[in-house]
């Protein structure tokens, strides 16, 4: 390797929140209202693979050469304090100037090289190996990865800087990714709202994910802007954040560390609702769930009724909602086949309901 560049390719897998996060106290540093908890996919099945090159070009200005899924931008910090501007084509609309140099200026700021403001030609490309089909945005892989390039290339000082919070600059699921297995981010100050992981990827190996992706062309609002609304009109968020804190993260915890699937999955539904809750409590309403997700919401709790006993025991599959339609379901290894069999041959009859199926697992570490 030459004085001159530095290169290094970093891969992340997208995350799904189990206890979600929903809401800012500060829009710059992206501090959450509260803490949230994730499971990491498997790499191996989905991935965002990024190669970040620094190098040195003896200018003043900072220019960047970007290439997402194939898209091509160029941009540098001449107008990076200006208004927020989207960069790139990430499907959420998430990825833009202003926080992408933020992330740069903490990576430079807590960087050991000598001058690392004179790498100031950044070439960036990123690709998803994952269908866009699968429901799952790339936002929160994408910055874990593009995090996880900047800490290592400009050789960052661990005790000056956390990888989770560069990533949680650039979008705050996204700290959740940088790492795998059972994922807990804190709420906290600037330095204190970091990822760690609470438990490895191979802590619960019968634990099965299935993305529900159902076909849908309405435009949604972005999480950024919906999470904006919430805060500024609901009047329920501010129970949300206490539930949350006081009671749930720990709760979730508990029920991970005991493998504890019933109320595991009890916890994630309730959780999935009242973060719904608080959409529609937004004025005007945010409403991210359609028809065909109330009927699966009504698939699952009669899958969940059909055991011998009405009772608690008998659940046996979870739902989860993020901002869109498509769905989480958790299933147990003894009862995925049921479930399949169920939602393909009874409930969504049609092929023409949903658009595709995925069964993810979390294995990477
Ligand atoms: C519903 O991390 O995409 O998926 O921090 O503004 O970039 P920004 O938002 P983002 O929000 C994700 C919200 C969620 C819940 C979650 O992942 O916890």
């Amino acid at each position: 390797m030459s004085n001159d560049i530095i290169k290094v390719t970093v891969e992340c897998a997208p995350n799904i929140a189990l206890i979600k996060y929903w809401g800012k106290s500060d829009e710059d540093l992206i501090l959450p209202l509260n803490g949230s908890i994730s499971i990491t996919l498997d790499t191996s099945v989905l991935r965002t693979r990024t190669t970040l090159t620094l190098s040195r070009t003896g200018k003043q200005l900072t220019e960047v050469y970007l290439s997402l899924n194939g898209v091509v931008e160029e941009f540098d910090d001449s107008s990076s304090s200006s208004k927020e501007k989207s960069v790139g084509s990430d499907s959420d609309g998430k990825v833009n100037k202003k926080r992408f140099f933020r992330m740069l200026e903490r990576a430079r700021a807590s960087s050991q090289l000598d001058d690392p403001f004179a790498f100031n030609r950044i070439d960036i490309v990123s690709d998803n190996d994952f269908p866009l089909a699968c429901g799952l945005a790339s936002s929160a892989s994408g910055f874990a990865c593009l995090a996880l390039c900047m800490a290592s290339a400009f050789r960052c000082d661990r005790n000056k800087l956390d990888a989770t919070e560069l990533a949680r600059l650039g979008s705050g699921s996204a700290c959740r990714s940088c790492l795998g297995g059972f994922v807990k981010w804190s709420s906290g100050d600037e330095r204190s709202s970091l990822a760690t992981q609470l438990f490895g990827a191979d802590h619960w190996p019968e634990l099965n994910i299935l993305a529900v992706v159902f076909q849908e062309h309405r435009k949604k609002v972005s999480s950024t802007a919906g999470m904006k609304e919430t805060v500024r009109t609901s009047e329920l968020l501010g129970r949300r954040v206490e539930l949350v804190e006081q009671e749930r993260l720990g709760q979730m915890e508990t029920y991970l560390r005991e493998r504890d699937f019933v109320n595991f999955a009890k916890l994630t539904m309730k959780d999935s609702n009242t973060f719904h809750a608080v959409c529609m409590d937004t004025y005007p309403p945010l409403f991210y769930l359609n028809d065909y997700s109330k009927q699966l919401i009504g698939l699952v709790n009669e899958f969940n009724r059909l055991s011998v006993n009405d009772d608690d025991l008998s659940i046996k599959v979870a739902y989860s909602f993020d901002a869109g339609p498509n769905a989480f379901l958790f299933v147990l290894d003894k009862n995925l086949n049921e479930l399949l069999y169920l939602i393909n041959t009874i409930y969504f009859r049609s092929s023409k309901d949903f658009a595709s199926k995925f069964v993810l697992k979390s294995k990477s570490s």
